[in-house]
């Protein structure tokens, strides 16, 4: 089995044990019919009254020139290996309510959620996503004309998971570690704060 598979306490679904977020992606593209489909799959995810906070800028590796801008948001720690995926994404949120311009407190929440959905999506596709905090903002808003109101939030690569020994071997220890993870009784409490709960 996949070391990065998932060895889970109680039972979950495929997709959710599958999931990893490799550093090595073969350097090609994703097939058009499947990115459309986690993107719909992202689309389709609950929002605090129905806001969809979400915006997602995509660059396919196809299209050299766009993908290159897209690299140049990454930090250079997620250049090293994002630059191998076929596609990359940067989501952006709206920061307020479209109803009332009220402030949405909530919006990168939904934003995850529409993120979790991708992931979702992708796994099942035989596809993998990472995702990553490490970006340049200022770079970002300004590469793709990010207006007041929205803000960047993550970019996400997407792609066909490689082999790890295809990989620089740092990397590649990476992509052999276990997946691990707190334990229920870390991470739900019932009735008081630390109190584990029984189930
Ligand atoms: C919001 C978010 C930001 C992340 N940022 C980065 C990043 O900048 N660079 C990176 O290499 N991994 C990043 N990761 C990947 C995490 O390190 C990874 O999800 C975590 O170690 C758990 O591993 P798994 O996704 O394989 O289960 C990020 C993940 C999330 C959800």
């Amino acid at each position: 089995m996949n070391p990065k598979h998932a060895t889970t306490d109680h039972p979950v679904l495929d997709v959710i044990a599958q999931r990893y977020s490799p550093y090595a992606y073969e350097p090609r593209g994703v097939e058009p019919a499947k990115l459309l489909s986690c993107l719909e799959a992202a689309r389709w995810a609950a929002s605090s009254y129905n806001e969809q906070p979400w915006r997602f800028i995509v660059a396919r590796r196809e299209d050299a020139k766009e993908f290159a801008r897209m690299v140049d948001c990454l930090l250079e720690a997620n250049q090293a290996w994002a630059k191998q995926a076929g596609v990359l994404m940067l989501t952006v949120t709206s920061r307020t309510f479209s109803r009332n311009g009220k402030p949405n407190r909530v919006c990168e929440h939904d934003v995850g959620l529409a993120v979790g959905n991708l992931c979702a999506q992708a796994t099942a596709l035989g596809l993998a996503v990472h995702q990553m905090a490490g970006i340049n903002l200022t770079i970002a808003r300004q590469t793709y004309g990010i207006p007041e109101g929205f803000d960047p939030v993550t970019a996400i690569a997407v792609g066909y998971a490689a082999d790890p020994a295809t990989a620089d071997p740092a990397l590649a220890q990476r992509d052999r570690t276990p997946r691990t993870r707190l334990p229920l009784a870390e991470i739900v409490f019932a009735g008081n704060w630390g109190k584990s709960v029984v189930l």
